[in-house]
């Protein structure tokens, strides 16, 4: 019987909060989201989802393949309150080294009317020591209970020259602590971070990080995490710089740079990568791709422009063996995640799977 709170919390009002969130700047709104996040007002769903939707991928446990995407909680003050959203998972971050502002504001923009968001923080962050406390503070809070894997995705400080040393010093500090690490190498809004995926670079990248990953006691694993924005020759390139890399899975993708013609033009000229709706059909096309280039010998994450259960089970279909989400939060509210896990549960008994991972990369074959 569920409590009166626990069914108002649940109750679908979001249509209502969004009209008073959507008068307040972005930012402010995202900060609110997560004030109120943390006084617990957040809805608590037990993630007692249809166990079709278990999955185990490098050797983790997930009680459903919708994650959180990187951005939202990017200085880990929610992991147990998105978690209670429904999520699967949760990546963290992108954190920083040494802690640094950002980008000047106004740097986040939601574009209404094609459901998409713009923006250019540039990696603001706590830095490595303040994060990795709030993170010990979560283990310790959860310890002895089963709780959805919990991914730290790390990023470079603006000012450094050599990336790669921010990179190692993140692998080292959170190795104990993750449950996966992400390299993020595909962010748009910090100078010359994209050319990390360049052949050579990435080569070179990959190699410190997983030589610093065979020095830490416990290794998690380590997914890249790469743009929506490549040609087919960066495609091959990444693809066989992955493989041969050793590092367990990637992420397609962050952001775009492109402007579709659906964003209009005065939103169209903020700098910075464009989310939400208008990424979800480019940055699925790079995930197939990827998936056959890859030839599912690593687990692939499709992040981009998920909105619906028919959008997750697109990018499964396509070669994803887990998903993420942020943008159709600021659209539909966190009750998204359970519509998204209840549908695709009917999908994939509708196709006759038995179980979350038969499907993947079936739309491929
Ligand atoms: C406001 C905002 C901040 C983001 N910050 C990060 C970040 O720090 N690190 C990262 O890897 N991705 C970041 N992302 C990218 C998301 O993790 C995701 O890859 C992208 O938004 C596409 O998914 P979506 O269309 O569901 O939002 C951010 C996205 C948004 C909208």
């Amino acid at each position: 019987m569920p409590s009166p709170l626990n069914f108002l919390r649940n109750l679908n009002i979001y249509p209502l909060i969004r009209s008073l969130l959507f008068q307040l700047d972005a930012e402010a709104a995202h900060h609110l989201a997560l004030t109120l996040l943390k006084k617990g007002l957040g809805p608590n769903i037990n993630n007692d989802f249809d166990p079709i939707l278990r999955t185990t991928v490098c050797s983790l446990d997930f009680p459903n393949p919708v994650g959180l995407a990187a951005g939202f909680d990017k200085n880990a003050e929610v992991i147990g309150d998105v978690l209670n959203m429904g999520f699967g998972f949760v990546e963290i971050g992108s954190i920083t080294p040494l802690p640094q502002p950002g980008n000047p504001q106004p740097r986040l923009f939601r574009v209404p009317t094609a459901e998409a968001v713009i923006n250019r923080f540039g990696f603001n962050s706590d830095g490595i020591d303040i994060c990795l406390r709030r993170i010990i503070a979560y283990r310790d809070a959860t310890i002895g209970t089963k709780q959805a894997p919990v991914g730290l995705n790390v990023g470079k400080n603006k000012d450094t020259a050599e990336a790669a040393d921010d990179y190692v010093k993140g692998i080292k500090a959170f190795a104990l602590h993750a449950d996966y690490i992400t390299v993020n190498v595909s962010s748009p809004n910090t100078p010359g971070l994209r050319d990390l995926q360049g052949r050579e670079q990435l080569a070179n990248l990959l190699k410190q990080v997983m030589e610093a990953r065979a020095t830490t006691d416990k290794k998690p694993p380590v997914f890249v995490k790469v743009a929506p924005d490549q040609t087919e020759q960066q495609q091959d390139d990444i693809a066989e710089v992955v493989l041969a890399s050793g590092v367990q899975g990637m992420i397609i993708g962050n952001t775009t740079v492109t402007r579709p013609s659906s964003i209009p033009t005065d939103l169209a000229k903020e700098a910075g990568g464009l989310s939400g709706k208008p990424l979800f059909a480019m940055s699925t096309e790079v995930l197939a791709s990827l998936y056959k280039k890859t030839g599912g010998k690593i687990p692939l994450i499709g992040c981009g422009g998920i909105f619906s259960a028919e959008d997750a089970y697109a990018k499964i279909r396509a070669g994803a063996s887990l998903v993420q989400l942020y943008s159709a939060l600021v659209y539909e509210g966190p009750g998204l995640v359970v519509r998204i896990n209840q549908g695709l549960t009917e999908l994939l008994k509708r196709d006759g799977f038995k179980t979350m991972s038969e499907a993947v990369g079936t739309g491929n074959k």
